[in-house]
Parts: C-alpha cells; structure tokens; sequence
C-alpha cells in the first residue's frame, strides 16, 4: 500500500458555493477558511501524513476584483490571529511557500510571527501557498543557484525551491476543474492525482477519507514496471 506523506489541496469552488446560495463570493471565502482548519485537524492526527500542502492565493489570483483581493488578504490576517491556538494544540508547524513581498507589513509580520510561534510542533507541517506560483518559484530557484555559484542540477535545483520539504504523494484538486493552474509543477512530478466535483465549502473529512482509500489502492510505479 502506497504510504501518504505529502498531501497538496487545490482549495477551489468558494465562488461558486456562495453564488448557488445567493451569497456574496467572500462569504464562501470564509466558509472555506472553516474548511482548512477542519481538513488540517485531520491531518496532524493521521498517522502517515507529515506535510500538507494547501493553495491560498496563486501569483495569478491578483487579476481578481480589488474588494476580493483585499477581502482574500484580511481573511488570511484573520485566519492566522485565530489559528494560533489550533495550530499549537493540534502541534502543527506553519509554513508558506510562494513570494510574500508584495503583502503588507502587518501581514507579512502576522506570518512571521505564527512561523517562529509554531516552529517547534512536530505533529504536522501546513504549508500555505501564498502569492504562489510554479514557475514564478522555480525562476527564483534558478537564480538562486546563479547566485551562489552552484551547478544547475536536479538535486541542487531541488533544494533551492521554496518547498526543500518533499515531493507531492497525492493532488487533489476540488470543484470539478482538472487543472494544476501553475501548482507545484516540480515538486507533483510523480504524485497521484484525484479531481473531486464537490466545492471546497463543501469538502470534507469524510470524503477526504475516501479518497486516501483510494490513493492507497492505486499502483505507483515511478518508470518502473
Ligand atoms: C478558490 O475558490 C479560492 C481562491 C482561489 C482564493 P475560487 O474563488 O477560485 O472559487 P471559484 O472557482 O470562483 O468557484
Ligand atoms: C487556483 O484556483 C488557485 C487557488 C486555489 C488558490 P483558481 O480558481 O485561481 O484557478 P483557475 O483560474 O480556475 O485556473
Ligand atoms: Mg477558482
């Protein structure tokens, strides 16, 4: 049986969620928030699961109408103010990954702070990508490596992404779209992955269950045969 221990979510359908209840887009934002902390929660206690890997904000996602973008941006500051004490009583480590200079200073401070408070919890690594995007992290990888005089090799390349933590076991992406939208491009190479219908609001642990059955069951090979 496959083991899991990287696990990436592509958290999308908040839009949509809110839209079939009449409700303002932020509104499924925010029920989606709820939904991180319930699927997190899950996490820290499974027995294989070491990091997990969520989608916040994409480097794409600025396009959107200002009012969401700050709304998006507030809910985050919100989201870790109010977090701290799940993430210290589930021994969660937060982490991020993605280009956090274009974020206010009270927010970048709010994300430092909950890093260094967190640091030292070993249940479970959460991983948001904020202001992510693949190739945006692979470029900086790259010059990284240019940077410090190092050779431009698989393994060198690697470890100067964001992510050195490990490669993606299991993708799953909610709301129906069967797209990676410029998510861990290097680091999903060989992962598994399950495309699910339901929107994120509406995910669960019961369903993510499932889908782990299911991800156990499957046959990876890895060029092998
Ligand atoms: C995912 O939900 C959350 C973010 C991208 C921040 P969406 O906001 O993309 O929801 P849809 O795709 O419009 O339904
Ligand atoms: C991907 O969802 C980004 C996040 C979930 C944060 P999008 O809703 O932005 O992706 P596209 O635009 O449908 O590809
Ligand atoms: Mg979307």
């Amino acid at each position: 049986m496959n083991e899991l221990k990287h696990l990436a979510i592509i958290m999308d359908g908040n839009g949509r969620w809110a839209k079939q209840r009449g409700l303002n887009r932020t509104k499924g934002h925010e029920r989606g928030a709820e939904v991180v902390r319930e699927i997190t929660t899950y996490c820290s206690n499974h027995p294989e699961i070491e990091t997990l890997t969520l989608y916040a904000f994409s480097t794409e996602n600025w396009k959107r109408p200002k009012m969401e973008v700050e709304f998006l941006m507030k809910l985050l500051g919100r989201y870790l103010k109010n977090e701290l004490q799940t993430y210290m009583k589930n021994e969660v480590r937060f982490e991020t990954i993605g280009d956090l200079e274009p974020f206010s200073k009270s927010l970048k401070n709010i994300i430092a702070q909950t890093k260094e408070k967190t640091k030292n919890n070993k249940k479970l690594i959460q991983i948001l990508a904020l202001n992510y995007g693949s190739q945006n992290e692979i470029v900086r990888a790259v010059k990284r490596l240019l940077d410090s005089n190092q050779e431009i090799t698989e393994e060198n390349l690697g470890k100067a992404l964001d992510t050195p933590y490990s490669d993606v076991d299991l993708l799953i992406r909610t709301s129906g779209e069967q797209r990676l939208s410029n998510f861990l491009l290097w680091q999903a190479a060989y992962a598994e992955f399950y495309f699910t219908k339901t929107l994120w609001p509406d995910f669960t642990v019961k369903e993510l269950n499932g889908i782990i059955e299911n991800f156990k069951n499957r046959e990876r090979k890895f060029g092998g045969i």
